[in-house]
């Protein structure tokens, strides 16, 4: 009995399984498929829908909240857009399996790191997210280049403005979707403290949200003089097309100066909102001078 129950069992399955293959092929082909595809999303729904991290930020769940309406008018429109791309932007890096963490500069209200947190909870993206502001509002413009800048002419971007939440509210915030583990906070002026992340990190996705230009090359030159920049790595500056959009002053300007520095080959993505736009990063030459004979090694 012991040796005839396998061949027996097996037998029974095999007939089984062809048995239900003919029914459904004889009469309603689409119906056991459509059956396991109805159990397969019910099995999903409420990691995708009921707890996806991403339905709790308001710029995403309820497509401009009335209250974000009244309190933002018009602009609630582009906090959307904006948050739109930095989702996409997770979801790239997660489908394109580009390697390395998360990156913000400039923090304030911790809208966009909070976008950033909920996207990565959702889309599974295992890396940090690392955090940099002074948490003391803008810095005062010292390069002859930021002078010229109409937002800082204007007072817009005066010494102390844009004065966002606390390091800590900061780290609350993001904690809702991801673990305390995973958010790194560094608290100061980008030229103290980009220069001061681990050399061995990566990164994958970098948000760009300082507005000026000394504070654009503050935060990149560093990634990119040590190579933790990643092969297929995106790029989102979200003042891009401020300045009048004028190639001499801002963002634009820091970006073609590290593009010359750093022999950066890049793909241009576009604008995703009337100020952002976003490159994906393919080749550079950092300045790692240790294992190169001109001083330069290549990433990628
Ligand atoms: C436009 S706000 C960022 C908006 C933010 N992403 C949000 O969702 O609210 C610009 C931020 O950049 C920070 N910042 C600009 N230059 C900086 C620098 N050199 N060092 C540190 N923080 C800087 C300011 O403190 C300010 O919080």
């Amino acid at each position: 009995m012991q040796n005839q129950s396998p061949t027996l069992s097996s037998g029974l399955t095999k007939r089984l399984a062809v048995g239900l293959r003919e029914y459904e092929h004889r009469t309603q082909p689409w119906l056991g498929t459509r059956l396991i595809n109805f159990l397969r999303q019910g099995m999903d729904f409420e990691r995708r829908f009921l707890h996806d991290p991403l339905r709790t930020v308001p710029e995403l769940s309820g497509r401009v909240s009335r209250s974000e309406q009244m309190h933002y008018g018009a602009q609630a429109k582009s906090h959307q857009a904006i948050a739109d791309a930095l989702v996409r932007a997770i979801e790239y890096i997660k489908g394109a399996a580009v390697a390395g963490e998360v990156i913000e500069f400039g923090t304030m209200s911790g809208r966009t790191a909070s976008v950033l947190a909920a996207a990565m909870a959702s889309f599974r993206h295992p890396g940090e997210l690392h955090l940099l502001d002074s948490f003391a509002g803008m810095p005062e413009a010292k390069s002859d280049v930021d002078k010229a800048a109409m937002h800082v002419q204007s007072g817009a971007w005066a010494e102390g403005t844009l004065h966002g939440i606390s390091a800590a509210s900061l780290r609350e915030k993001c904690r809702r979707y991801l673990p305390n583990e995973r958010i790194v906070v560094h608290s100061g002026w980008l030229s103290e403290t980009a220069g001061k992340i681990d050399p061995n990190k990566r990164f994958g996705l970098l948000h760009v949200d300082c507005d000026l230009y000394q504070s654009t090359r503050d935060a990149l030159t560093p990634l990119f003089a040590q190579n933790m920049v990643s092969e297929g790595a995106v790029i989102l500056f979200d003042d891009w097309n401020c300045n009048r959009a004028s190639n001499q002053l801002g963002e634009r300007r820091a970006w073609c100066e590290l593009g010359h520095e750093y022999a950066i080959e890049t793909s241009d993505g576009g604008d995703y909102s009337w100020s952002g736009h976003k490159f994906i990063v393919h080749k550079y030459r950092s300045r790692l001078s240790s294992n190169s004979d001109h001083g330069l090694e290549t990433q990628a």
